[in-house]
């Protein structure tokens, strides 16, 4: 039995000049908690926003809300108690940007926030799992896109890694994010992926609480013992 399935629009492609009206809009439509793609052009090739922009949406939104910023930025640390502040809910950081990722992991946990970890596609998974033997984590990020941008096409071959951390780590809350859509949630689903990213394919549509339905009920066909 797979950990809870949840479904994370990322807002990435939303109308930005409206993010919290795009915000509540997702909460309306059944998401269970919001993905928020921090982005300092230094790590990723693109720029997005940073923790001001996340404390006025919470501060629109109130304390409900699951926030997860996805940290695609070379200093984490440097972010970790302004998101703090934020109530951001889970604070994932990229394995390729820290070299003490386990010092992290305690300092995300001290302020109060669950910890996740991802890696980009060019990192392989064992890197990841030798850190969750030493040090676990709340979440493990699995890009299924090269980070920086959304509307990217899905990478197939990223599922061996989904696959390989479900085997190890059956309770683990385990993320996919980049190109998941109704047409490419089935592989995250036999994966063994249960908290799902997804932003143009919910976004763009013009049902979006029907993606959002979609999305979940694939992967809950999977999270059931056969
Ligand atoms: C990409 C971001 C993703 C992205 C997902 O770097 O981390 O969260 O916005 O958007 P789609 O689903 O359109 O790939
Ligand atoms: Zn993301």
């Amino acid at each position: 039995m797979l950990p809870p399935v949840r479904i994370g629009p990322s807002i990435l492609n939303s109308d930005l000049s409206k993010l919290a009206e795009e915000c509540e809009r997702m909460i309306e439509c059944g998401a269970d908690y919001l993905h928020l793609d921090v982005m300092d052009g230094h790590f990723v090739p693109n720029l997005t926003f940073g923790h001001p922009v996340v404390q006025s949406i919470r501060d629109n939104l109130g304390d409900r809300p699951f926030f997860d910023v996805h940290m695609m930025v070379s200093k984490p640390e440097q972010w970790v108690k302004p998101m703090a502040d934020a109530k951001v809910n889970l604070f994932t950081f990229h394995l390729e940007s820290t070299d003490k990722p386990q010092d992290l992991i305690k300092q995300i946990r001290d302020h109060g926030m669950k910890a996740g970890c991802g890696i980009k596609p060019g990192t392989p998974v064992s890197l990841l799992t030798e850190l969750l033997y030493t040090q676990m984590c709340d979440c493990a990020l699995v890009m299924t896109v090269e980070p920086g941008f959304g509307g990217q096409k899905f990478m197939k071959d990223m599922m061996p890694k989904v696959k390989a951390l479900r085997d190890q780590f059956p309770d683990l809350d385990i993320e996919v994010d980049g190109g998941v859509s109704p047409d490419t949630i089935q592989y995250c689903a036999e994966a063994g992926a249960n908290m799902i990213v997804s932003g143009s394919a919910i976004m763009r549509s013009s049902d979006p609480k029907g993606v959002i339905n979609e999305l979940r009920s694939v992967v809950e066909e999977f999270s059931v013992p056969r």
